[in-house]
């Protein structure tokens, strides 16, 4: 059966990032006869500013319905200073689609674009899993006094029972499926008494169900120290939403940059969360996790892998888990070339990387 997917082009760089990676989406649809149909969808700032239109429910309905994936790149104007369509589009579709892991590999594709003295890529390989339907992204909360000196904001950090378990669930099944020997959960349950209790009690409940993986408890602070000082000691690491965002971006610099890290938005089958009536369709979401970078839009000089190697992942959850491994090579080998752009150390614009990568597909095959 043909599998739809979604593409959101985006903001700022997005267009030219997911214009690469389409292009290679398109080498497999036409040249490897892959049954993909591509879905070119019309959202982001420009079309916000035209008609006010962010996530419109039908798009959105029409996606859980037909489509097998999104293809995202990213969402940030400054003539959208409030961020609002970004946060209806890449919110609507986390939420609204029930993508409640968020699945970020760290890995170092090339011993140089390992920032840590004394450290090669062998060092950087692990994958965080981020929750992410909930938590301080709820949005729940307010503002009273606006603009007063007795001014109060509020932001909840929501934290379920269920989307604890399932997330945890998500990483020890991820752990076992790939033979990994350890998981690491961080939390602040230090401080936060309440919210992060429920995290550390549900993580070492669940981990009795895995007793042939390691499970270790990490407060967030003292992870990202660890994460720097010896970051191979991580197989896997489950987080909340807000520390999934920091710790992935910190993640990101062990890998060379955003510029090299890809993310999966998934609803993984794990019992306690599947067996709803109503459960939504298993489309899922790609994205490239560095954002719109405004000031390097249309200059050429956006680093595409990012988004290629996401383009891999979306194969591999398609059902074609070779062609990630293909593509990881040959993103590998275009590092290793200095086929790449300015970023990660080479001298290419992205058009020009796109256009050796797909080369290079197109030689892998004969
Ligand atoms: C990410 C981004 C988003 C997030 C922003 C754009 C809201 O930082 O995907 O990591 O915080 O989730
Ligand atoms: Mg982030």
């Amino acid at each position: 059966m043909t599998k739809l997917v979604a593409v959101v082009p985006g903001d700022g760089i997005g267009p030219e990032v997911i214009g690469e990676a389409t292009r290679v989406l398109d080498f497999y649809r036409s040249e490897r006869r892959l049954p993909i149909e591509l879905w070119p969808l019309d959202l982001g700032a420009d079309r916000y500013l035209r008609d006010g239109v962010g996530l419109p429910v039908d798009v959105r309905d029409r996606i859980r319905r037909d489509a097998a994936a999104v293809l995202l790149g990213a969402l940030g104007d400054p003539r959208v200073p409030g961020l609002e369509h970004a946060r209806e589009i890449l919110f609507g579709l986390r939420f609204g689609l029930d993508l409640y892991a968020n699945v970020r590999p760290i890995r170092a594709l090339v011993d140089r674009l390992v920032p840590l003295r004394e450290r090669s890529s062998a060092d950087v390989d692990f994958v965080i899993l981020r929750e992410n339907t909930e938590g301080i992204y709820a949005g729940i909360g307010g503002q009273f006094k606006r603009g007063t000196r007795d001014e109060v904001a509020i932001s909840e950090d929501v934290n379920t029972r269920r989307g604890v378990e399932r997330i945890i669930r998500a990483g020890f099944e991820h752990a076992r499926r790939r033979r990994k020997k350890r998981i690491a959960m961080a939390d602040k349950s230090n401080a936060m008494r309440h919210a992060h209790e429920l995290w550390y009690r549900v993580f070492f409940e669940v981990a009795c169900e895995y007793p042939e993986i390691e499970a270790r408890h990490s407060y967030i602070d003292a992870m990202c120290l660890h994460l720097v000082q010896d970051p191979a000691q991580f197989d896997v690491i489950v987080t909340c939403n807000l520390f999934g965002d920091i710790l992935t971006d910190l993640g990101a610099a062990l890998q060379g940059g955003l510029g090299m890290a890809a993310s999966a938005n998934l609803h993984p089958a794990v019992r306690g969360c599947c067996d709803e009536p109503h459960s939504p369709s298993r489309v899922a979401l790609f994205e490239p996790v560095h954002g719109s970078a405004p000031g390097l839009a249309g200059q050429d000089v956006a680093n595409p892998l990012a988004s290629i190697l996401t383009v891999g992942m979306m194969l591999s959850h398609l059902g074609w888990p070779e062609e990630e491994a293909r593509l990881e090579a040959i993103v590998a080998q275009a590092l290793a070339t200095k086929h790449c752009t300015a970023d990660v150390g080479g001298t290419l614009g992205t058009r020009a990387v796109g256009d050796w990568i797909l080369r290079e597909l197109a030689a892998s095959f004969v």
